[in-house]
């Protein structure tokens, strides 16, 4: 699938493609010229916690053929949520307009991108959804689709989100809407800083569109998902939700 040749998204301003690395020395190279080819204006950041792998390193050498590649170094793995907080910050400093999370291992397809770009003329956040007409999972096992089925059904319904798929990490920002939403105070590490950040756009009252996605998983290295990430997640969705709950009664609002 390719995006039809005329796409231009100059009306967005300039737009950057974060995606954030550890271990993905198989599919680093790969997803960036995937990028870069489906939807050249845009600008990549690599944004690698030290990987072991020599990840870090790979991308260092595409960023020298392209110079509209840019790696980050982070001294260390501290999650997606961090490494994400930080490229937002790097775009935001360096001009961009519009920031897009994407993983490395080939599940959000570039080829999709202009999809997202294209909801955000009209949006202030776009999610890449698999759970709306039209999105789908490839090669996923039972238990992980039951997981994030039920993450997002019950993220949904505890914090009162019109979102169909919460947990999903294919989404296009207007710079906007992360400086609005209170990017500072997001203490998420793990993969609830998705949820986080949703709920935030919604509270903020920020508009939240969603468009079908194919995701498919990866063929390549293995997904950093951990139980201690999906604890964190149940955890702080909890809180929030008798947070939100409780501000409801009280009139205050949640930090
Ligand atoms: N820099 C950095 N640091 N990158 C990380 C870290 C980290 O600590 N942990 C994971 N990543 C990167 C991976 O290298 C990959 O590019 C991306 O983040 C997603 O990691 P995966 O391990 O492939 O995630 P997944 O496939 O299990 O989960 C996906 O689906 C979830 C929803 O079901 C992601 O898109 C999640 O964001 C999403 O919540
Ligand atoms: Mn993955």
């Amino acid at each position: 699938m390719t995006a039809p040749q005329e796409t231009s998204f100059a009306d967005l301003g300039k737009v950057l493609v974060i995606i954030p690395t550890y271990n993905e020395i198989e599919n680093v190279e790969r997803i960036v010229s995937r990028v870069r080819a489906a939807v050249p204006e845009v600008h990549v950041l690599v944004a690698d916690d030290n990987s072991p792998d020599g990840t870090g390193e790979a991308a260092d050498k595409i960023a020298k053929e392209d110079g509209n590649v840019h790696v980050m170094h982070r001294k260390g793995k501290e999650g997606l949520g961090a490494a994400y907080l930080a490229g937002f910050r790097w775009g935001i400093d360096n001009g961009y307009d519009v920031l897009v999370e994407m993983d490395a291992d080939g599940s959000h397809q570039p080829e999709e991108l202009y999809r997202l770009l294209t909801a955000l003329r009209g949006a202030d956040l776009v999610l890449g959804s698999r759970w709306v007409p039209g999105g789908k999972v490839v090669n996923w096992p039972k238990s992980r689709l039951m997981l994030s089925r039920g993450g997002s059904t019950y993220s949904r319904l505890m914090l009162g989100v019109p979102i169909r798929d919460v947990t999903g990490g294919y989404r296009a920002f207007r710079k906007e809407t992360l400086l609005g939403l209170g990017m500072d105070q997001v203490a998420s590490a793990g993969y609830c800083f998705q949820v986080d950040l949703a709920f935030r756009s919604v509270s903020s009252g920020f508009k939240v569109a969603e468009v079908p996605i194919t995701f498919v998983e990866r063929e390549h290295g293995a997904s950093k998902m951990s139980k201690n990430i999906v604890v964190e997640a149940l955890w702080r969705v909890t809180v929030w939700g008798v947070q939100a709950r409780l501000g409801k009664l009280t009139g205050k609002k949640r930090k």
